[in-house]
């Protein structure tokens, strides 16, 4: 596709990095200094970013928004994403510094959707590097930061905002001094009990609910297998679930097809939907697992 093609914010366009810096075990929290893209983009959106390797135009990786760094006038001025060392192209970046160069395009996909109408609680389910998207979405929720065009709130649009957050162990955990520092309630799994429930995070959810906790809504992200835990809890509850999908993605605006996921229509029928335009959001009723 072309530049003259695409969408306005698929145009790759080169930034400075403002930090770098490592935050967990494999685990980096990049700033890029981008005003523009810093005052547009909203929680549950992604940024395509190229690390170096080559010069496909479609060849990048899709980080999730973490956080928009803002001045001493409240303006934003900078965008940081998390991100974990999976292979060659994430190795590369973790190797860049302050002041150096990075192609990048976004902000892409659609984002989360608001708050519950009734202002209840709601349950965030992180699994891994799926937390990247609820420290933005706790602050909004929580009506301590607007994001793009969302006007200013006052107090909070939630009544409790808690979070399970489960990863494989305690040295892959990050950010969770932010979360608390943003209100949420946090609580911790891991696959091999260093650090809170040893066992499923979604197990803590279930013990929550079956204790009568009742949220007016959920939302995950992380691996499919969690989420689709999730979706039979949130069925099973009744209970409106968001989730936001991890699937691969190169081009991050809808021209590869390369993340592709089967999605239930209003009439039943099922439609292949691209993660990066139609998503990464989906109302979990319409997920196939
Ligand atoms: Fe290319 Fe979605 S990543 S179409």
């Amino acid at each position: 596709m072309s530049e003259a093609l695409a969408p306005a914010c698929a145009a790759q366009r080169t930034v400075t990095i403002l930090a770098n810096e490592p935050v967990a075990k494999d685990t980096y929290k990049i700033t890029l200094d981008d005003p523009m893209l810093a005052s547009q983009i909203t929680p549950g959106q992604f940024v395509m970013v190229r690390a170096g390797l080559g010069n496909d135009p479609l060849l990048g990786r899709p980080f999730a928004l973490f956080d928009v760094v803002r001045d001493s006038t409240g303006t934003p001025v900078a965008v940081e994403l998390v991100y974990l060392v999976l292979g060659r192209g994430t190795a590369e970046l973790s190797r860049k510094r302050a002041g150096e160069p990075l192609p990048i395009w976004g902000p892409l996909g659609n984002g989360f959707s608001g708050p519950p109408v009734d202002g209840g609680d709601v349950g965030f389910v992180a699994g891994g590097i799926g937390f990247t998207p609820f420290l933005a979405l706790g602050k909004w929720w929580r009506g301590t930061a607007s994001y793009g065009a969302q006007g200013q709130h006052t107090g909070s649009l939630v009544s409790l905002a808690r979070l399970y957050y489960g990863a494989r162990s305690a040295n892959l955990f990050a950010g969770l001094n932010d979360f608390a520092h943003a209100g949420l309630d946090v609580r911790t799994a891991t696959d091999d009990g260093s650090l809170g429930h040893h066992g499923f995070v979604t197990d803590l959810l279930k013990a929550d609910l079956q204790a009568g906790w009742r949220p007016s809504k959920l939302v995950g992200c992380g691996p499919a297998p969690m989420l689709k835990v999730l979706a039979g809890i949130a069925h099973q509850y009744q209970i409106p679930c968001d989730l936001s999908l991890e699937n691969h993605m190169a081009c991050g605006f809808g021209a590869c097809f390369s993340c592709v996921t089967p999605i239930r229509e209003p009439d039943g029928t099922t439609d292949l939907k691209r993660v990066c335009v139609e998503g990464p959001v989906f109302d979990s009723r319409c997920v196939v697992f």
